[in-house]
């Protein structure tokens, strides 16, 4: 019997997060994702993923206290084992955090701004604005195929043209 593969998805309970775990599990992946504060909408997400067919479970990460990353990781290992019955997963999706593409002598106070930030990022993009969580979950969920198996050891942008 063929085991499905599962993905552990940061920041998937909403946002481009969310997008990247629903897409995977419309391509029949399970998922364990993660959630900052708002357990409720994580909670939603996770049942939007059962209705699709997919298990999934979502767990609490702070990305910026790296000291909680020792107790995470056997929290992964637990719900593995309880919801999953499996002692791995086969994809990480490192999406929670944040990122400005500018070099640091040119970034301004306005720039970790998130208004002006968007501004920022939309004016060097080809496309001209900034990216949705429609935009990358399915590139995501592609590379996590088979179809995309003889895709290995590649830096893909998934930005519009960015800097181009
Ligand atoms: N949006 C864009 O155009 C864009 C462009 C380039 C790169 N990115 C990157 O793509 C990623 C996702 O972007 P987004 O706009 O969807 O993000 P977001 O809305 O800021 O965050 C969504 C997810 O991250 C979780 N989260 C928030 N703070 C966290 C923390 N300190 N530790 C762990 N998880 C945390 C949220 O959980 P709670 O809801 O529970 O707080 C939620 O699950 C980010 O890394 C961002 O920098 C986005």
């Amino acid at each position: 019997m063929k085991t499905s593969k599962i993905a552990l998805v940061t920041g998937g309970s909403r946002g481009i997060g969310k997008n990247i775990a629903l897409s995977l599990a419309q391509k029949g992946i399970q998922v364990v994702l993660t959630y900052h504060s708002n357990q409720a909408e994580a909670q939603a997400t996770v049942a939007e993923i059962e209705a699709l067919g997919q298990k999934a479970v979502a767990l609490p990460l702070n990305v910026a206290d790296s000291s909680s990353f020792g107790a995470f990781s056997q929290q992964v290992i637990a719900a593995l084992q309880t919801g999953f019955d499996i002692d791995r997963f086969d994809f990480l999706i490192n999406n929670a955090g944040t990122s400005l593409s500018a070099p640091i002598a040119e970034t301004t106070e306005a720039q970790t701004d998130t208004p002006a930030m968007r501004e920022f990022v939309a004016s060097i993009t080809a496309l001209g604005r900034v990216g949705l969580p429609d935009d990358v979950g399915g590139v995501v969920a592609f590379l996590c195929s088979e179809e995309a198996k003889w895709v290995n050891g590649q830096r893909i942008e998934v930005t519009g043209g960015m800097n181009l």
